[in-house]
């Protein structure tokens, strides 16, 4: 069997290899939403994880990712499965949870209908497509905190990918936080995301303005200033 893994592996793209890169080594991971199930095949085939689960809502990627972990000769490391969320997942299969790929209010609900995430051996390695704002703001009212956070292009898109864990006393309060997360400025990717970010700040404003709403717009284009200046000052810092 080992002999037949050797078989030429897919590469993945920067922004799974780097949700890849938050993985602990060794462990067991879930992949909510796999629809191909790259990741935990990726994983598996590298010797990175004990156990995976491919997991996926909908019938059509699971079928994807069975026969790719078929393909891929990982059938007896990575179990693919149907499930909403982590509504076929019990607490003792993962410790891991990757949620990549999908929208940030769908991450935030899967999340919420899974409390036994709150233990301090999980860790979510979340990728949000839409609403990271959102989402940073529901895991700080929650009590999770982001621990790591980092900026990647792909396919001429940037896109940021947060570690996560259950810590209340260590959730962040800066008022940019949902905004940017924990980017590091000096970065050139979190750059790009906290341009991007100023961007759409400020085009909310223009907007609001457009409409009439003056306290809502000069209040989106204090934060798009604010993002500029901390932008400014970490590029003045190196
Ligand atoms: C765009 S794909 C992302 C695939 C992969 N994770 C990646 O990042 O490349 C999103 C996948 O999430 C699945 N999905 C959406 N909502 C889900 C849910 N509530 N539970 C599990 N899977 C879900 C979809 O069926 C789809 O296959």
């Amino acid at each position: 069997m080992f002999a037949r893994r050797q078989k030429r592996l897919f590469q993945l793209d920067p922004r799974l290899r780097l949700c890849a890169s938050m993985v602990r080594s060794g462990g067991t991971v879930a992949d909510i939403g796999t629809d191909h199930a790259y990741l935990p095949i990726w994983l598996a085939r590298n010797g990175l994880v004990e156990k995976a689960i491919a997991a996926d809502i909908h019938l059509g990627p699971l079928q994807k990712a069975a026969m790719n972990v078929k393909r891929h000769l990982v059938q007896d490391l990575v179990d693919t499965r149907l499930s909403d969320g982590l509504d076929q997942v019990f607490a003792h299969e993962a410790d891991d949870i990757v949620m990549a790929g999908m929208g940030g209010e769908t991450i935030a609900a899967i999340i919420q209908k899974a409390p036994w995430l709150k233990q301090k051996e999980k860790q979510l390695i979340l990728q949000p497509m839409t609403c990271a704002k959102e989402l940073r703001e529901f895991l700080a009212g929650e009590g999770y905190a982001v621990c790591e956070e980092r900026a990647v292009l792909s396919d001429d898109r940037v896109y940021s990918v947060m570690r996560v864990e259950y810590d209340p006393q260590k959730v962040p309060s800066h008022p940019l936080y949902p905004y940017i997360g924990l980017l590091d400025p000096s970065l050139p990717e979190s750059q790009q995301y906290i341009d991007r970010e100023r961007g759409h700040l400020q085009k909310k404003a223009d907007g609001l303005k457009i409409a009439g709403n003056l306290p809502e717009a000069s209040r989106f284009a204090r934060l798009a200033d604010a993002l500029q200046e901390f932008l400014d000052s970490s590029a003045a810092a190196f």
